[in-house]
């Protein structure tokens, strides 16, 4: 296998280069390493400020064993990794980064394939994006969701409950004691968010385009059949070399179609949109927004799992995790997309029965019939915008009402409280300068908290529309990802307090109703300009001049694409 190997470039010879690639590497690695065995890159994003993501050290040595088993070397390789809830302004304004900073490291050494260590939200997106646009032999480990915790006999999904709890605090239906002391029963254990939150999305999502070993997404954190399939994808890995599978022939249009098929019928988080277009543009594979729509929104939704239902990620496990679902909408699938398996996704869903049909339902008593997340388009979201009608409410889903508008997340937050705020619960409330640029990063602020008088009156929903994004924890009638964004100059920067808005989820509209006259005569306010007016240098400055929109993934304009792996030049 010596010639085939793209380490054999760094590695094989007896000039000067080799033997510094060889010397410096030879640490008590087998005599042998430089011999025709496969070096595999174990892409680790464990970190203490990544929490969710802590414990992949340990999985990492699992993997490590796998790989030596199968003749190869492995090689940790820390990457950069994003805690979701600890970064500030947010983790999404580095979610390009990471992806090329694995990309160029992945590239820049002496590997032939990739082990991609993974879990808190943007970190299996991330890894995707690296490993398409360098096209190594890549096989994806996701950390797996926490256990479940319990605060006062009921059980806590994180994030949808941090919404659940802080809303019945503002509305006095709990006191300031009971919500500080359910913080120390959130997190049960190491492993990200339990819920149907986007980390969970993300490894099920990454499962079902063909990046991992199928069966393996969902697995709790602390069980120990992690670390047996982190074991197994070591192993994998090295074989993957062998065969030359790598991303590029593994992920197809067929890989998106499942992908698309699985967000709807396991009610996934809306963020795996931004995520599945931006993997896709690394691939060169032309998959649009509307996709997401045609293909998956007549797809029933079986999970009944938080924010939309009621369970947790260890039930789902226990129910029959994945596959379980996958063989409820086989007759959906693309029978050829392939696995890191070598083997069709398809072939994988014999024996997966459901062991609990309330946590996961059958094709024929679905929790919702059409799940899937809409795809809106109309005077106000001309590039179009989502939302997932599995968490909105059904009443809200035709609903006209008078804007009430908001040029910044700062700006909502110093008057949403203000009891002389004109807003009633038949309102809609619009925040922008939420975009990837207006920002800027796109944060999760668009399930906007709701007037503090309404909540006291009982209202539990509002419609909301805005150009950021959700947490996939989150719930409501909330428009999201409006396109362009107010600070790309769309439509959304001339909405007037007052205004009227017209949502149709069903005819999949989105408009203001004012007349294109009168938008026309119309410029952003000071305020607005001002606010997405950002001064920034460093990446913060890249970012802006380069993202994308939302609507095709808001990557970076120069890291669509891939530059495949190869490097020709030597550095001495
Ligand atoms: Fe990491 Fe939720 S904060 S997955």
């Amino acid at each position: 296998m010596t010639e085939r190997l793209r380490s054999a470039q760094w590695y094989t010879g007896q000039d000067r280069n080799a033997y510094h690639h060889r010397a410096w590497m030879r640490r008590g690695v087998p005599a042998d390493a430089f011999a025709g065995r496969p070096q595999i890159a174990i892409a680790d994003t464990a970190s203490d400020l990544t929490p969710c993501n802590a414990h992949l050290a340990e999985v990492a040595l699992s993997v490590r064993d796998g790989v030596y088993e199968a003749g190869g070397i492995p090689l940790h390789l820390p990457v950069v990794s994003l805690g979701e809830n600890q970064m500030r302004p947010t983790a999404m304004l580095w979610r390009n980064m990471a992806a090329m900073a694995a990309e160029e490291m992945l590239r820049a050494n002496p590997v032939d394939g990739v082990v991609l260590l993974g879990g808190c939200d943007k970190t299996i997106p991330s890894l995707l994006m690296a490993a398409s646009s360098v096209d190594l032999p890549a096989v994806v480990v996701p950390g797996g969701p926490m256990l479940t915790g319990t605060w006062r006999g009921r059980p806590l999904g994180c994030g949808t409950d941090v919404w659940r709890l802080s809303e019945d605090l503002r509305a006095g239906v709990i006191s300031a004691e009971d919500y500080a002391q359910s913080e120390s029963a959130m997190i049960r254990s190491r492993g990200h968010c339990n819920t149907m939150g986007t980390a969970s999305t993300m490894a099920l999502v990454a499962e079902a385009l063909g990046m991992v070993i199928p069966g393996v997404a969902g697995t709790p954190a602390p069980d120990s059949r992690l670390l047996q399939a982190a074991h197994a994808s070591g192993r994998l890995a090295v074989e993957m070399v062998g065969a030359d599978r790598r991303p590029g022939t593994v992920m197809t249009k067929g890989s998106f179609h499942n992908a698309i098929i699985t967000l709807a019928a396991i009610g996934g988080s809306t963020n795996a949109v931004v995520h599945l277009l931006a993997i896709a543009g690394r691939l060169g594979i032309d998959l649009t927004l509307d996709d997401f729509d045609r293909i998956g929104s007549r797809v029933p939704a079986l999970v009944d799992l938080q924010p939309a239902g009621r369970f947790l990620m260890e039930d789902f496990h226990r129910a029959g995790g994945l596959r379980a679902v996958l063989h409820q909408v086989r007759d959906l699938l693309d029978d050829e997309a392939l696995t890191v398996t070598g083997r069709p996704l398809v072939d994988h869903l014999d024996d997966a029965p459901v062991f609990d049909n309330e946590v996961i339902r059958t094709r024929c008593r679905p929790l919702l019939a059409e799940g899937g997340i809409a795809v809106l388009r109309g005077n106000l979201a001309p590039d179009g915008a989502v939302i997932k009608p599995a968490a909105a409410s059904r009443h809200l889903l035709r609903h006209r009402g008078r804007a009430v508008v908001f040029d910044s997340i700062e700006d909502f937050h110093a008057r949403i409280d203000d009891p002389r705020l004109d807003v009633d619960a038949d309102c809609v409330l619009v925040l922008r300068g939420c975009g990837p640029k207006g920002y800027p990063g796109m944060p999760e602020v668009s399930n906007m908290p709701l007037p503090k008088k309404l909540l006291e009156r009982g209202v539990r929903d509002m419609v909301r529309v805005c150009d950021g994004r959700m947490s996939g924890t989150a719930y409501g009638t909330v428009v999201l990802h409006v396109a362009p964004e107010a600070a790309a100059g769309g439509p959304l920067a001339l909405v007037r307090t007052g205004d009227m808005i017209r949502l149709d989820v069903p005819e999949r509209r989105l408009d203001l109703e004012v007349s294109e006259d009168d938008l026309a005569r119309r410029t952003p306010s000071q305020a607005t300009i001002a606010a997405f007016a950002a001064p920034a240098r460093g990446w913060q400055r890249l970012y802006i001049d380069h993202v994308l929109q939302a609507d095709t993934g808001a990557d970076l304009d120069f890291l669509t694409g891939s530059s495949g792996p190869h490097v020709h030049r030597d550095p001495h």
